[in-house]
């Protein structure tokens, strides 16, 4: 089966669609798929939006521009370690299918490849859920809860941008728990494996932009944001400001 698989919110940029965004590529996907069932193919769209939740109400997916026609092609990807369940390594994650024929496929695979998700992940995915369903609010507090930390470490980082003579680096989420920022800017370095390991070294673990197949010399860096003490955070700003400070000292 061959798939078109569209990410939004995207990890690792936090990227999202606009409602024209989304209509605009529900249209080049019926014409694709227009083209493709002429030659006797077609294609699946997965839709991975495991942090719908995050970025509250403006949630743009494909599903609601899609025609019916698209809509049957789709495959929903949702997990409960993001927005909606928050609860990261659960490991439980869920497949809703315009076409239930393509249900019955994955079960062969994932039955085969692989276990179920563990019967604690699943009572706490029903537990989360069924607290969403009553509780709506709760989603806001998740999605608050999330972009509070979010905001926090990149409007840090922009200002340490500033401060070190490289500029702003990164744009504020609205719709992730991490920030991705830009530190091309950083001439004492050639590659984003360079800030990692000095990184690493002070105590901070980020993730360099090469393991989402970035370019290294591209100097891109993922900071997730998720930890509960907002102390944990400055504390990492710190360590970010001296490792700066020793690799502008090394230019
Ligand atoms: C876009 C995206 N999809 C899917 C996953 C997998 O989520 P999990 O394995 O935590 O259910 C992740 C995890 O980081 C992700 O970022």
């Amino acid at each position: 089966v061959r798939a078109v698989v569209l990410c939004f919110p995207n990890n690792p940029t936090g990227a999202v669609m606009t409602l024209a965004e989304a209509r605009a590529l529900a249209a080049a996907l019926e014409a694709e798929l227009d083209a493709e069932e002429a030659r006797g193919g077609g294609f699946v769209v997965l839709l991975d939006e495991v942090y719908l939740g995050i970025e509250g109400s403006a949630h743009v997916s494909l599903l609601q521009v899609a025609s019916p026609r698209l809509a049957r092609q789709a495959c929903l990807v949702l997990s409960a370690s993001k927005g909606l369940g928050a609860m990261p390594g659960a490991r439980a994650a869920w497949v809703t299918a315009g076409d239930p024929a393509l249900i019955g496929e994955m079960v062969k695979v994932q039955s085969a490849a692989s276990g179920n998700a563990s019967t604690i992940s699943q009572a706490g995915l029903e537990a989360a859920l069924t607290h969403c369903l009553r509780e709506p609010q709760a989603l806001s507090d998740v999605s608050e809860y999330y972009l509070q930390r979010a905001t926090l470490m990149a409007t840090r980082l922009n200002q340490l941008g500033l401060a070190h003579g490289l500029g702003a680096l990164c744009t504020i989420p609205r719709s992730t728990f991490y920030v991705w920022a830009d530190f091309s800017r950083l001439d004492s370095v050639q590659t984003d494996l360079e800030i990692f390991e000095r990184l690493l070294d002070l105590g901070v673990a980020v993730v360099p932009g090469s393991a989402f197949s970035m370019e290294p010399e591209a100097r891109l860096l993922r900071f997730s944001c998720a930890q509960d003490d907002l102390d944990d955070l400055e504390r990492a700003v710190s360590v970010i400001d001296r490792a700066l400070c020793q690799l502008r000292a090394a230019q």
